[in-house]
């Protein structure tokens, strides 16, 4: 995947920023190329006050002088702009390679309406062949770990479940001081259905399919940046 390629996604996307909106800043490495470019205007005079979805993000934009505030002080935001691990039809999504799922998913749901930057790779007939971030609580890991995989066996799915580790071996720990599962689906044919099943597992905290949510994405090609409505 080639970061100009992200970069181009990110440009495009810029264009929806009017001044003295309030944002929703994306994380992932497509995303972060948003906030440079969001830091680059910032930085010549241009107003706006934005939510970030992880702590990654918050530092980058800070180093940038982006204006930051949070969804307790400000009640709703104009426009998220943040990345995706796959683009289904619909402009379903599934995101949270990066672990900040939780986080993603509330800003995105604060919001008018949410774009997703991406190069085309990112762009699929059906969701699944990426695993599914499942963000959970540490409380109890073993039975929501049984409970998750018993829904991956009633949804067909294909590939394992395996908790997420960072490189030192160690839990990968969330923003919000939860772990999170990755469930290989190999494909999802009712995501849906697949959403509800995993909300009725009490430790399931938030899962990574974006369903309904994303209202526009910009799709970079060597030949130019799609626009993709749902
Ligand atoms: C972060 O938790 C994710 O949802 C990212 O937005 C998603 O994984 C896309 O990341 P990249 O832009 O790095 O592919």
């Amino acid at each position: 995947m080639s970061e100009a390629l992200k970069r181009e996604a990110a440009r495009a996307a810029l264009a929806e920023v009017r001044p003295g909106m309030r944002l929703g800043l994306g994380t992932g490495s497509t995303a972060r190329h948003f906030v440079d470019l969001l830091g680059e205007k910032v930085a010549a005079g241009f107003e706006c006050l934005c939510v970030p979805t992880s702590e990654v993000t918050a530092e980058q934009a800070r180093g940038l002088g982006i204006p930051l505030t949070d969804l307790d002080t400000i009640d709703a935001l104009d426009l998220t702009i943040d990345g995706a691990d796959e683009i289904g039809p619909g402009l379903a999504l599934i995101k949270g390679a990066g672990g900040a799922l939780l986080r993603e998913k509330i800003v995105a749901a604060a919001s008018a309406r949410m774009i997703v930057i991406a190069d085309e790779s990112k762009i699929v007939r059906e969701l699944g062949r990426f695993p599914l971030s499942i963000e959970v609580n540490r409380f109890g890991l073993g039975a929501t770990r049984r409970a998750v995989a018993g829904v991956m066996a009633a949804h067909g799915a294909e590939g394992g479940l395996s908790l997420r580790l960072r490189s030192d071996g160690e839990p990968f720990v969330t923003d919000g001081g939860h772990v999170i599962l990755d469930a290989s689906f190999g494909r999802i044919s009712s995501p849906e259905a697949l959403s509800r099943a995993l909300f009725d597992i009490p430790g399931v905290v938030e899962h990574g399919l974006f369903l309904g949510m994303c209202k526009r994405a910009y799709v970079a090609a060597a030949d130019g940046v799609k626009t993709v409505d749902p």
